[in-house]
């Protein structure tokens, strides 16, 4: 990262010419008024899906909210411009760090209820495709999360957070053309013309709605008033939860009142992971960031600088990172929720001499076969998701992943509340043999901060379900130690390797570096749905610069 400090070129300047008077009152001006290149904001700044909650995260910080003020509300607003992503009605992973350092995790992803189906694993398909059905409804904890996590950071009313979002639900707005290129997916529109979800999706003809016509959550608006009012208690123990119930028995579901009110918020430690000479805070199983610390630990050690992306360099590089991301799926494995399973089952991602003995293994020769990587059976891969990353005037800087897991959850819409529910325990399927009341599904979502040794901070994450890994450390990777700007870093077209192995290339990616790649032997897949999406915020100098990912038509926001 580049390092111009105005005020220092400043001091010596006028330390030189003039009086130790001049100095001071040169370097003290400059300090508040610091030039920042264009784009870059000085204060603060939000890193939202969408401009529209990007700036609404900005209002909240303007009037005198923290970061996680902005998050909060940036993400309620995300749930009605990208119902399909998040909502109240699902779970996040949220990492923050205070500007003294100290860093938590809040993990208020969704819990297995006391009462599931039964076997409910036989209902996994084996293969790529929206999970429907109530069975896989996972206890929501997003409003229990935003509680704990406002009543220790928060600086506003909680009832402010929610104002802008019940304005847009009750008013709407008109369906942006993210969504609706994605309700003309054949799968995507099927799901929902088929689902509860058609109430607030479909237009009078029962089909789905298109780009610019207007999209409302009345049910949604009074049920985010009522919550703002009351607190998260009126979702958990109250009437929202009643009618919440009510529908989710009437679609087959198994979730109960007690369900909602034993859901608790685990407070964590992050883990912490070297990555050259930085410091990167991942939240720990079920969480995904022991994967995220192991594929850039291995890749770290190659080592990688710009000219890894020059000539031959460019090809060994790309080789690499593809069988990094082999060994990384041959891992998944090591995630799971460490209250039911083995609690250091995945202390080894972040061990140096297992990543050491891992990197030894890739070849720069060629590729092998798929025993070579691991011998557990691949997981099944799927998308979905949102991510915001914030950081304030104070420093406090916030990322969180937050999910309904796959498309509009499984299609469960309440009509008494307005809450589209998730299929968050189909992310068990093909990672877990066994499935326990109170056990939260492995998860890929990664809400990274890290610290450069020169005191910047990079606030990252992604969405795309098993694309979350490959999506940040790529784009980290392009940022830290290949010389790209976070934009360029982000835009980067990526190298998905599917659980099963299989290399895909993101379109736009480089043909001439594809053609290269050829002959290493990796086993080519057929993957359509680049969902990877990646917002950051990174401040370095007192710049801040914050990008929001144009593959969702994402806009960052800031002042
Ligand atoms: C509903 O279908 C009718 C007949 O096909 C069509 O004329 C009308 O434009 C449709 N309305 C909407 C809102 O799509
Ligand atoms: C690839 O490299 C390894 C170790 O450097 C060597 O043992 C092997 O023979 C090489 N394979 C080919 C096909 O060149
Ligand atoms: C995979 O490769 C190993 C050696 O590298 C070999 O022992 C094994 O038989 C191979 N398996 C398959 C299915 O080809
Ligand atoms: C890998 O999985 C994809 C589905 O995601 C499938 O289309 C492909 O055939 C699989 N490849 C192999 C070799 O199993
Ligand atoms: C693609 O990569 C090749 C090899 O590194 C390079 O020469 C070429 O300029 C690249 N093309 C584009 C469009 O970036």
């Amino acid at each position: 990262m580049a390092t111009f400090k105005p005020w220092v070129v400043c001091c010596f300047v006028s330390a030189g010419l003039i009086s130790a008077v001049a100095l001071v009152c040169l370097c003290i001006f400059p300090m508040g008024h610091r030039a920042c290149p264009g784009g870059a904001f000085t204060h603060a700044a939000v890193a939202a899906d969408s401009l529209r909650c990007s700036e609404v995260g900005r209002s909240m910080l303007q009037q005198g909210g923290s970061a996680v003020d902005g998050a909060i509300a940036a993400l309620l607003c995300t749930s009605v411009v990208n119902p399909q992503s998040m909502g109240i009605g699902g779970g996040s992973i949220l990492t923050v760090r205070t500007s003294k350092g100290h860093v938590k995790v809040y993990n208020f992803r969704e819990t297995v209820p006391k009462t599931f189906k039964k076997n409910l694993l036989n209902d996994c398909t084996g293969t790529f495709g929206l999970t429907t059905g109530s069975q896989w409804i996972g206890v929501p904890g997003e409003l229990r999360g935003y509680e704990a996590v406002h009543k220790q950071y928060g600086k506003l009313p909680w009832s402010k957070l929610f104002e802008p979002t019940i304005k847009l639900a009750k008013e709407g707005i008109p369906l942006p053309a993210f969504l609706g290129n994605l309700l003309q997916f054949g799968i995507v529109k099927n799901h929902v013309e088929k689902s509860s979800l058609c109430e607030v999706l479909c237009n009078k003809n029962k089909t789905v709605l298109s780009t610019g016509d207007i999209l409302k959550f009345p049910k949604l608006a009074e049920t985010m008033q009522t919550i703002a009012a009351e607190g998260a208690d009126a979702f958990y123990t109250g009437r929202i939860g009643r009618d919440l119930i009510q529908d989710i028995e009437a679609a087959g579901g198994t979730l109960k009142r007690e369900d909602l009110q034993s859901f608790h918020v685990r407070v964590e430690d992050a883990w912490t992971v070297p990555v050259g000479d930085a410091k990167m805070y991942v939240p720990p199983p079920p969480a995904g960031g022991p994967l995220l610390a192991f594929i850039l630990r291995l890749m770290k050690g190659f080592p990688l600088s710009p000219n890894s992306l020059v000539g031959e360099e460019k090809i060994l590089t790309y080789h690499r990172y593809i069988e990094a991301a082999k060994f990384t799926n041959g891992q998944k494995s090591s995630i799971s929720d460490p209250v039911f399973n083995d609690i250091k089952s995945a202390d080894h991602l972040n061990d140096a001499s297992f990543i050491n003995r891992i990197r030894d293994m890739i070849l720069s020769n060629g590729s092998h076969n798929d025993s070579y990587y691991s011998n557990a059976k691949p997981s099944r891969d799927h998308v979905g998701t949102t991510h915001v990353s914030v950081l304030d005037e104070d420093g406090l800087a916030v990322s969180v992943t937050s999910t309904i897991n796959q498309l509009f959850g499984g299609g469960v819409y309440s009509p008494r509340t307005g809450v589209i529910l998730n299929n968050e325990l189909s992310d068990f399927c093909g990672r877990a043999s066994t499935v326990r009341a109170g056990e939260q599904p492995p998860s890929s979502m990664i809400p990274v901060i890290l610290e450069s040794k020169s005191g910047g901070l990079l606030v990252i994450g992604g969405s795309g379900g098993s694309m979350i890994t490959s999506a940040v450390a790529m784009s980290m990777m392009n940022r830290l130690w290949l010389g790209m700007s976070l934009k360029d870093a982000i835009a980067a077209p990526i190298v998905f390797v599917e659980s099963n192995n299989s290399v895909n290339y993101e379109p736009g990616f480089n043909k001439s570096v594809i053609g290269d790649l050829a002959r290493f032997g990796h086993r080519s897949g057929t993957w359509k749905y680049f969902f990877n999406v990646v917002n950051a915020v990174e401040k370095e100098n007192g710049c801040i610069v914050a990008v929001s990912d144009s593959r969702k038509n994402g806009m960052s926001a800031g002042y």
